[in-house]
């Protein structure tokens, strides 16, 4: 049972470089989804995501705009990050931002505990840095440039050149928690997960781990050293303090104690920050590592991983005007096993919203409340003798409640939803083999109608519960048209089957509707 227990996860805070496209929204949805999960669980959660708004790459695009990197992040904040939680139905507890105080005099606070504790030095670096990624390259994340760039190297993320830099900085001693950091997953092998990153994580330590040039001297946005105020903090050092300055460290010990330490859902291609650099600044400054990493998959379009940047990008909002926000975050979640990679195709994101929403779910919905208001004037009626058939549909609500949320402990978003399509499918299974419609023809049947109805109204009661997390609004619409107390998210959902349901059921308008697609 998840009583009380806290429960903290986080989404990477995203660059205010650019506008959100879809591979954002993903990450978002999978950290909402999972964060209402535990919510309904019972346990003391805390979401928390944001905005990263230091460095070169902000301060580069504020610059060609005309505008202060300042002005440049509020602008793109209040008109393109915050409105992205609305449109894909986002209930975070919390939005930091690297430029909010709380955040900034807390970086420096850690970053001047650790240079008391002798873990910071002065050196000097050289090194090929990518401005998309903010990070100094390894030779072999390096490839030859194509088209404009021909002759270049070029980052093998962003195919954009990358630039040689040459520094006196300051640095974290990194290298002296290897022997630490192969210990943590060692002992907590889901630290990392998937299972493929955590393999990733640990040969990447075990060839050797470097320190970290942590400061900047040749730009000035982002937060200053505190000991030499001509050098402002590394940007993704800056950036990875988010997850403890947003919930009191260095200000409010009970919040922090209370929250800390959290699950963090990344993208894979910043595994590496999170899994490695992150826990060692933590145990350089001693404090508890995180409670885990997972590394999500890309969404890929034409076989490469979106991006705005190489204009693949595609905007929530399309999605969203369109099918409306729950089936985007069910189509993400559900389509793509989490943790792997995933096409993106607007056949393939039609076709599930009708054959599984508007078909599966929808259509059950509607069809079970509108048999009770017509054969019953819309009073749930009372389960007389159960059959093997109804009781079938009871274990099956159990097992959906059980194997979902065990699925959800292990982060396995998608097979949670599986686990809880199976009531759909049974559910009108149920409907095909029981035909109530005909059972409605006969009086003598009348007892075995109401039964059939009421269990199908409850199966759809705990269907409501099971699927609030990933569909909000149209669960929220169910439970009203079921005549249920309170409102869903209320509800138990490690405890979905035993839900208690109302009396009386209301019109249900269709839950997902038809959608016209032009051309
Ligand atoms: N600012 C850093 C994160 C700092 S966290 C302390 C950053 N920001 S980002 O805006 O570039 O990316 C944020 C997230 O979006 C990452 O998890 C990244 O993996 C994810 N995605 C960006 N493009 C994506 C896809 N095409 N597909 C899936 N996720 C993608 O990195």
């Amino acid at each position: 049972m998840a009583d009380g227990s806290s429960f903290y996860i986080t989404t990477p805070i995203f660059y205010v470089n650019d506008v959100p496209h879809i591979g954002h929204a993903y990450t978002e949805v999978a950290a909402d989804v999972i964060s209402r999960w535990h919510r309904q669980a019972g346990e003391d959660t805390w979401m928390l995501t944001g905005t990263d708004e230091h460095g070169q790459k902000i301060l580069r695009t504020a610059t060609a705009n005309d505008v202060t990197p300042k002005e440049w992040a509020d602008k793109l904040v209040a008109e393109a990050w915050k409105p992205l939680l609305e449109t894909v139905d986002i209930a975070n507890d919390d939005f930091i931002r690297t430029t909010d105080e709380r955040h900034e005099q807390n970086v420096q606070k850690f970053l001047q505990h650790l240079f008391d504790e002798g873990h910071i030095y002065t050196g000097e670096y050289e090194g090929y840095y990518c401005v998309g990624c903010e990070e100094y390259k390894t030779d072999s994340q390096l490839v030859p440039g194509t088209g404009e760039f021909e002759g270049q190297l070029v980052c093998e993320i962003h195919s954009k050149p990358v630039e040689l830099l040459n520094e006196k900085n300051y640095f974290f001693r990194m290298s002296a928690f290897a022997d630490r950091l192969l210990a943590l997953y060692e002992e907590r092998p889901d630290f990392v997960q998937p299972e493929s990153a955590r393999n990733e994580v640990v040969s990447f330590v075990r060839s050797g781990l470097d320190d970290l040039s942590i400061s900047r001297s040749t730009f000035d946005w982002g937060v200053k050293v505190p000991w030499d105020d001509s050098h402002v903090v590394y940007v993704w050092f800056d950036a990875l303090l988010n997850y403890i300055t947003a919930v009191g460290y260095g200000q409010d010990d009970a919040e922090f104690a209370r929250r800390w330490p959290a699950q963090h859902i990344v993208g894979k291609d910043i595994l590496r920050f999170h899994a490695v650099i992150w826990p060692a600044m933590l145990m350089a400054a001693g404090l508890e590592v995180p409670r885990g990493v997972f590394g999500h998959g890309w969404l890929l379009v034409g076989g490469e991983k979106m991006s705005k940047s190489k204009l693949t990008g595609i905007a929530p909002s399309q999605i969203t005007d369109t099918f409306g926000s729950d089936a985007f975050r069910f189509y993400f979640l559900s389509a793509i096993g989490f943790g792997q990679d995933g096409s993106f195709s607007w056949e393939d994101l039609a076709a599930r919203y009708q054959a599984e929403l508007a078909n599966g779910f929808g259509n059950l919905a509607s069809r079970v409340v509108a048999m009770i208001a017509r054969y019953c004037d819309g009073a749930v009626p009372t389960a007389a003798t159960l059959t093997a058939a109804d009781l079938e549909i009871q274990s099956i609500e159990r097992r959906a409640t059980e194997r979902s949320w065990e699925a959800i402990g292990r982060l396995a978003v998608h097979e949670a939803i599986a686990a809880a399509w199976e009531l759909v499918d049974a559910l009108n299974g149920y409907l095909t083999s029981e035909e109530p419609w005909a059972l409605a023809k006969d009086p003598a049947q009348r007892d075995r109608l109401e039964t059939v109805l009421a269990v199908a109204y409850h199966g759809l009661g705990t269907l409501a519960v099971l699927l609030s997390p990933v569909l909000p609004k149209a669960t929220a619409k169910l439970w009203t048209a079921l005549g249920a107390p309170g409102t869903v998210q209320e509800q138990r959902i490690d405890r979905a089957d035993e839900v208690r349901l109302g009396e009386q059921v209301s019109a249900l308008e269709a839950l997902f509707p038809r959608i016209e697609v032009a051309g």
